[in-house]
């Protein structure tokens, strides 16, 4: 097996406008469907779940139905994937649709692979503006649907079935109305079946004047587009000497403004905190990376993935730029994962200014295990803002904070990242346990960075936030 593997390779294509790589590796690992997904990483082990061999199965005895308890559940959590024509392998609709699926969706929603939402629960910060989870009371009425032998119940009380927005619109669409401006990736020919592709043209966003964005959302072409489009990264290009804009208190920080969105299924574009935004310069480029599946099987020529923009009105300046920057862990030559071993690489920055962290999103390939990002801060403490301990590289899952929760880093706040990589057999999406592994663009090679979404502040709106966080704290300490 081991060297029917190593005999594979993985091709660089070189296009006109941009480089289409296919990795035979992430195909192979997604082609076994059921099996693939079967062999998925279980959710690392942590200290007192052991000993509790099916928490999901005690429960009450009330019965659990289709209608009545199920169908209200996969309408909230499932179906913006499941649905005929959005990107997973089967719909999880109707009561005939769900049904025979009963037993592996209690195997995917029970280890947490299922919905995406990789982050551990039981530690670090846990109120986000996107939590797609379950609750655990979700997880115990689908184990005992499950358990009882998936009963119907009455049709007559099923929910009424979702509307989902029309997919030709942009979700933000109702609320903003139409874009200012559509920047559309080129067009790429999906085949009905092959390997993945990840596809990365650049392309002139065309802007003569500077512009502040105030929403981004990405979409892909509908109906056919949705099928094929795994997730899309959007990059913004541009030159400017640092990063202008921010604010006055973080003048000095270097960097890139980095990644502009991003996204995935089930994800309806991002509006901007109240005088916050994105700054867009004329002769600035957008760099997509589009992975694109065969998993529908269907072919997609000339395929467009848009990126729509809403703009603030031309001369109104938002006091905070936010940007999205990359935090290395390791890359290059310190990146070295030996074979048959578990590696840690870890790596801490100096935040320079006052700041808000908006978003994490952890990166790693296919022998990613886990990802954290802590907080040192000036004060002595520290804090675990987040970890994610059973990484799936195929979810490139981005935890956006609720406005309540985003991390208050003062200036001079030191944040430490730490990856996990498990080149060892035991990790079941490891292709070859007898490769040494280093830096690189492939899946089968790997990563180690985080994108955080950070709005540096000005010293008296940190203050100003930082008090009423501590007066809600109080608050709540008050109530108990
Ligand atoms: C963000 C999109 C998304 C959401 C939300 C989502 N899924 Fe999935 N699901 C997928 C995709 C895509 C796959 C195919 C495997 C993969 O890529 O991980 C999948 C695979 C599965 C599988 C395994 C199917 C197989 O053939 O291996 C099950 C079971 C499943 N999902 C159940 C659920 C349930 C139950 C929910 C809601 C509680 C849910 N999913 C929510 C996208 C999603």
């Amino acid at each position: 097996m081991a060297e029917q593997m190593k005999s594979r390779r993985t091709l660089f294509i070189a296009g006109g406008t941009g480089t289409l790589i296919v990795a035979a590796l992430a195909a192979a690992a997604l082609a076994p469907r059921v099996g693939a997904a079967d062999a998925a990483q279980p959710p690392a082990e942590r200290p007192g779940t052991a000993a509790e061999v099916d928490p999901w199965s005690a429960g009450e005895d009330a019965p659990v139905t289709f209608s009545g308890d199920v169908a209200s559940i996969l309408q909230r959590r499932c179906q913006a994937c499941h649905q005929v024509g959005s990107i997973a392998p089967m719909s999880l609709v109707t009561y005939e649709e769900t049904r025979p699926w009963g037993p592996l969706i209690r195997d995917r929603v029970t280890k947490r692979i299922m919905p995406p939402w990789h982050l551990d629960r039981d530690r670090g910060i846990q109120a986000f503006a996107n939590d797609r989870s379950l609750t655990d009371e979700e997880i115990a009425t689908l184990v005992r649907w499950v358990d009882a032998g998936m009963p119907e119940g009455d049709p007559a009380e099923l929910p009424p079935p979702v509307e989902w927005p029309d997919g030709r619109n942009f979700a933000l669409y109702e609320r903003l109305g139409p874009p200012d401006l559509i920047v559309r990736s080129d067009p790429y020919d999906v085949p009905a079946t092959g390997q993945d592709a990840w596809w990365r043209p650049t392309v002139e966003t065309g802007v003569e004047r500077p512009r502040w964005v105030r929403a981004a959302e990405v979409k892909p072409s509908y109906p056919d587009g949705r099928k094929v489009v795994h997730h899309t990264l959007v990059t913004l290009l541009q030159s400017e000497e640092g990063i202008t804009g921010l604010a006055s208190s973080a003048a000095g920080a270097v960097g890139s403004p980095g990644l502009l969105t991003e996204w995935a299924i089930g994800k309806v574009g991002e509006v901007y905190p109240e005088n916050t935004g994105k700054l867009l310069l004329p002769g600035s480029r957008i760099r997509f990376e589009v992975h694109y599946s065969t998993m529908a099987g269907i072919e997609v020529p000339d395929n467009q993935v848009e990126l729509g923009l809403w703009f603030y009105p031309e001369g109104v300046t938002p006091k905070y730029r936010t940007i999205l920057r990359f935090f290395n862990i390791a890359g290059d030559s310190e990146l070295e994962i030996p074979p048959h071993t578990l590696t840690t690489h870890s790596n801490s920055y100096v935040i320079p200014a006052p700041a808000r962290l908006e978003s994490f999103q952890p990166h790693m390939h296919m022998r990613g295990r886990g990802m954290s990002m802590e907080a040192l801060y000036p004060d002595g403490r520290k804090e675990l803002l987040n970890i994610v301990s059973a990484f799936q590289w195929k979810w490139h899952n981005n935890y956006i904070y609720a406005p309540e929760a985003a991390p208050l880093l003062p200036a001079g706040t030191v944040l430490q990242f730490t990856a996990w990589h498990d080149n060892t057999a035991s990790n079941p999406a490891n292709p070859d346990p007898d490769q040494y592994v280093t830096w690189g663009d492939r899946t089968v090679d790997e990563m180690a960075h985080a994108w955080v979404g950070i709005t540096y502040l000005e010293q008296a709106d940190f203050d100003r936030l930082a008090a009423e966080r501590a007066a809600a704290r109080d608050r709540v300490a008050a109530n108990r």
